[in-house]
Formats: C-alpha cells, sequence, structure tokens
C-alpha cells in the first residue's frame, strides 16, 4: 500500500504554458502554400548586431564574471538602465531604484510575492498575459479579469475598476503597449489608472516590456515616474528580451522605491542569488551602443503593423480590433466556432499560424492574436493570398 504523496493545488490547477500545443498544430501543415507564416509567438525576428555578440563573448571570456554577482543586478547596468528610463520618462530614477532580472516573467513573479499573499486579487485587464495569470494562479493570488471591450480598443476603464476592488484587492496590472492585442493606453488613462492606485492605496504594476516599439511621434508613454512619492504605488517591469534582440539571454527590470526593492531582493536572492552576469555587460553597453540600431528596429516594426493592417483590409469578415507595437489582435468570421479550431484549420490549410484568443482569457473565442514582429515586411503583405477564400464549413 503506498500513499499518494500530493502535487501543490494551485500549481496544478494552473494551466499548461499554451504556445507548444499551437506550434504542435504547424507539424500538421504540408508545405502546399509555401513555408509556414509563423505569427505565434513574440520573437524578435532579427539577430543582435554583431558588435553586441562581441561585447559579450568578451564579457563571458573574463574570470570575473563567473563569479556570483550582485542579487538586484551589477552596477554596470543598474546604472545605465536607471539612465535609460530616466531619459526616456524624463525623470531622476536612481540606480538604487532598479533591480536586474532572469527576463520580465522572472521580475513579475518576484513583484508579485512582495506584493501579494495567497487569498488576494490583483486585477488583470483582459485579454491577459497568460503568464501573469499562471503566476497569480500558482502563488494561490486570485487573477481578477478587468473585461476590456474591442469597442474601447481593449482600453481598460478604471470606473469598472474600481468596481472590482474589495479588501483583498492588492494590484492592478498594466500592460502597454500591451500583449496580446497591441493596445497602446494614453497618458491620461494610465495617470487615471495610478490615480485610482493611490487613493485605494494599491500597487499599479506597469509592464512596459514593448515601450521601445512605440511609434515615433509618441513621446513619453506618461509620466508618472516623474511625480512626487511614485516609490509609493508604483512598480515599473521591463524586458531586454525584445528590443534588444536577446530573448535567450533572459535579462528583464523592475522599477521601484527602495523599500519594496528591498522585500523584492529576498525572492531575488532565492530564485536567482544574482542575474547572468555577462549578458549583463554587453546591454549595459548596448543601452547606447545600438541606439541607433534599436530606433531602426522600431521603425521597422512599426511598418510592420502598417504591412499587417494593409494585408488584411480587402478581407472580408476579419476585422484588427487592435494593432500596436508588437502585437495585433483580430476578430475571425466565423461565428459559433472555436478559436483554436479556426487556429488549426488556418496553420493546416493555408500555412499561418495564430494564437487563439481563449489563451488570453475568457470571451475570447471570437479573437486570434497575431505577433507581427517576428516576421517581414514583404510576407506579412503575403498574408492577404493565404486568407483569402480560406472558410470553414
Ligand atoms: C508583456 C510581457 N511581459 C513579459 C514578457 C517576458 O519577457 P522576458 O523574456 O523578459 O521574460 C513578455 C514576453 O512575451 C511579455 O509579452
Amino acid at each position: 500500500m503506498t500513499l499518494a504523496a500530493p502535487l501543490n493545488p494551485h500549481l496544478v490547477d494552473t494551466a499548461t504554458p499554451p504556445i507548444p500545443e499551437a506550434q504542435g498544430w504547424a507539424r500538421a501543415y504540408d508545405g502546399r502554400r509555401g513555408p509556414l507564416i509563423d505569427l505565434s509567438q513574440a520573437v524578435p525576428g532579427t539577430p543582435p548586431p554583431a558588435a553586441m555578440l562581441a561585447r559579450l563573448a568578451e564579457a563571458a571570456a573574463r574570470p570575473d564574471m563567473a563569479r556570483y554577482g550582485a542579487i538586484v543586478g551589477d552596477k554596470v547596468l543598474r546604472e545605465g538602465y536607471a539612465a535609460e528610463s530616466s531619459r526616456f520618462y524624463g525623470a531622476a530614477i536612481r540606480p538604487e531604484e532598479v533591480a536586474i532580472t532572469a527576463g520580465c516573467n522572472q521580475a513579475f513573479v518576484c513583484t508579485v510575492m512582495a506584493l501579494a499573499r495567497a487569498g488576494d486579487n490583483v486585477l488583470l485587464p483582459t485579454p491577459w498575459y497568460f503568464n501573469h495569470e499562471m503566476t497569480l494562479n500558482m502563488l494561490g493570488v486570485e487573477p481578477r479579469p478587468l473585461p476590456c471591450s474591442p469597442e474601447s480598443g481593449f482600453v481598460p476603464d478604471v470606473a469598472t475598476a474600481e468596481a472590482l476592488i474589495d479588501a483583498r484587492t492588492r494590484a492592478i496590472v498594466l500592460i502597454t503597449p500591451n500583449n496580446p492585442t497591441g493596445a497602446v493606453y494614453s497618458p491620461e488613462t494610465i495617470a487615471a489608472f495610478a490615480a485610482l492606485c493611490r487613493r485605494r492605496g494599491l500597487w499599479l504594476l506597469l509592464d512596459e516590456t514593448y515601450r521601445e516599439f512605440l511609434p515615433d511621434a509618441v513621446g513619453a508613454p506618461h509620466g508618472l515616474f516623474a511625480e512626487a512619492d511614485w516609490q509609493d504605488h508604483l512598480i515599473g517591469l521591463f524586458s531586454f528580451s525584445k528590443s534588444y534582440a536577446v530573448p535567450g539571454w533572459r535579462l528583464g527590470a523592475i522599477t521601484a522605491g527602495e523599500s519594496v526593492m528591498a522585500e523584492i531582493g529576498k525572492v531575488l536572492d532565492c530564485v536567482q542569488i544574482s542575474p547572468v552576469r555577462s549578458g549583463q555587460e554587453a546591454v549595459a553597453w548596448a543601452i547606447d551602443g545600438i541606439r541607433d540600431w534599436r530606433a531602426g528596429n522600431r521603425r521597422e516594426i512599426n511598418a510592420r503593423a502598417e504591412a499587417f493592417r494593409a494585408a488584411m483590409a480587402p478581407l472580408p469578415g476579419w476585422r484588427v480590433l487592435a494593432a500596436g507595437a508588437y502585437f495585433a489582435y483580430l476578430a475571425h468570421p466565423f461565428p459559433g466556432i472555436r478559436a483554436a479550431e479556426v487556429v488549426r484549420r488556418l496553420v493546416e490549410e493555408r500555412g499561418v499560424l495564430a494564437l487563439p484568443g481563449p489563451y488570453f482569457g475568457p470571451d475570447q473565442e471570437r479573437h486570434l492574436r497575431i505577433a507581427i514582429a517576428n516576421i517581414g515586411a514583404d510576407r506579412l503583405a503575403e498574408l492577404g493570398d493565404r486568407l483569402a477564400g480560406f472558410t470553414i464549413a
């Protein structure tokens, strides 16, 4: 007689990462319409510049890089990132207010652990970024959906959010530019959420992984880091994966006041001890070293958003509900058919892989997410031909 050893039910009840499932469907595509157009995962389509790779190699060859570094990241990158964020937001963020993490997903996990405990809840605008929802679930923190409608361009509404707050609400998470929709929230919307958090004693957790892909014309996306006492209610998250094109280096950042950072530091010590050091050296150099390359990349990604809209415009029934920095969110023309079925058939018959809306939360069966960043504008133009005449009987 053996007694089954139980697992953590919070974790068991958490969904498995969804992207591999969709990538599995792509294996059924026989190539009949040309090479697969993979619009599933948000990965940079271009490698980082050679000079940056050379910096990594140089740093990796240094014996001191093999030693443990500082828990919250090496000074060189904390200083570099604090200066860069200060420039970006027109603020005065200090290096002590920055922690470097093994990617922005880790930044989110560590930050949530500092803010909430099991039984608390955190408001997540839906459609949501599935790793945020998964993180909250596995920690026993309720991801409380804050529904965003296509009519509002998937921008969350402050009054709706306020009505969802109760005594166990600890934070509101905003992602702008947004994954999965591509929506860019206005400075006024972001400020209104910050004011709500101030008024109700909550944290605003602002994930700006895609901040460098805002169109050229847009200035600072908000002024929150320039406000007095921002440290009492605001925490910023960033990823170097996308704009520096180094998702495999696993580097992200948290911007927070020193007292909350001291708590986050305890988690970081347990989960990473210190972030990978050679990558920090290379990225610290790249903040200035590849500035022009990043600007060019931003223009290219924005051109892709235009190419995508142009490719979709003539297709009857398909509607682009939002499109921005890295993503577009679509309504498919097949009411009553599950989004997963649309995606499966689309990839099998037309060689186009998107992600089904329900990966991103409740009430998303009519929607598909498209990552426009990892495919060139020429191939996006081909999309119109691939989708033309596609139907599900
Ligand atoms: C909104 C958002 N946050 C965080 C991440 C994770 O980034 P990282 O590679 O730095 O962990 C992603 C990646 O897709 C993302 O879309």
